[in-house]
């Protein structure tokens, strides 16, 4: 691993670490994905480990491997439907908690995670936070039915919301898509700066073949983020 690549990794655990302390004997979580949760299910592995009694929702096949691999001890909406936690990364966050998610592909099972959660904590290095969230490409889970006419009409209501740039079909091994652990597509979206990202959420959810979209708004408490001088954390502004 690179020098950097190295620190930024450290900046992740860190942020992982500080987040661990908010995890409490009996509480119902849910575990992220991708490399920043990584660290947290690490670390929540540890603690079962020396004795501690959680029970946990993952939020992608990946991460349900991992902790299972730990010995996490495991759960599902379905018998579980309401948790008191969920630690995730993020791959863009502002100044008022609103997150693109979606990288690892895995936004449609994170939404319903945190969403069925009393509080949502991301995780991430100080890379991730932005002024105007769109740096990041946005990440629209869509079903294969009418692919192109869905992206058309992304693209169209996208403008109409203020965000224009590259729509494109997120691409997986050889010639074939990439497709998420619910069997559908994701297209990336290359808008740079997303201006309103409440009016883009709703005009998106307009788009019958959209099945979500990786704008997460209203969902995050606080996020904490690990960089050169330590963690820092920043708050929900109504909190
Ligand atoms: C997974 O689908 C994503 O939402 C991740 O949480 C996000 O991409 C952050 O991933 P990293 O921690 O690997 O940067």
């Amino acid at each position: 691993m690179a020098d950097s690549a190295a620190k930024v990794d450290e900046f992740k655990a860190n942020a992982a670490k500080a987040a661990i302390e908010l995890v409490k004997p009996g509480m119902r979580l849910g575990l992220g994905t991708g490399s920043t949760a990584y660290h947290f299910v690490e670390a929540v592995g540890g603690l079962v480990r020396n004795g501690l009694e959680v029970i946990c929702v993952p939020t992608s096949e990946a991460t349900h491997a991992h902790a299972e691999k730990l010995g996490i001890p495991l759960s599902s909406l379905d018998e579980t439907p309401q948790l008191d936690l969920t630690v995730d990364g993020a791959d863009e966050i502002d100044d008022q908690l609103r997150l693109i998610k979606g990288g690892g592909g895995a936004l449609l099972r994170e939404k319903i995670v945190a969403t069925a959660s009393d509080r949502m904590v991301v995780i991430a290095d100080d890379s991730k936070v932005s002024k105007t969230l769109g740096s990041h490409p946005l990440p629209i889970e869509v079903v294969r039915f009418g692919l192109r006419a869905t992206m058309r009409l992304i693209e169209a209501l996208a403008a109409e919301a203020g965000c224009e740039g590259e729509i494109r079909l997120r691409p997986g091994q050889g010639d074939a898509p990439y497709v998420t652990d619910q069997g559908n597509l994701i297209v990336d979206c290359a808008f740079h700066k997303i201006p309103e990202p409440e009016v883009l959420a709703f005009a998106m959810k307009r788009v019958p073949g959209v099945v979500e979209h990786g704008l997460f708004l209203g969902l995050a408490d606080i996020a904490i983020i690990g960089g050169a001088d330590g963690v820092q954390a920043i708050h929900h502004p109504g909190a």
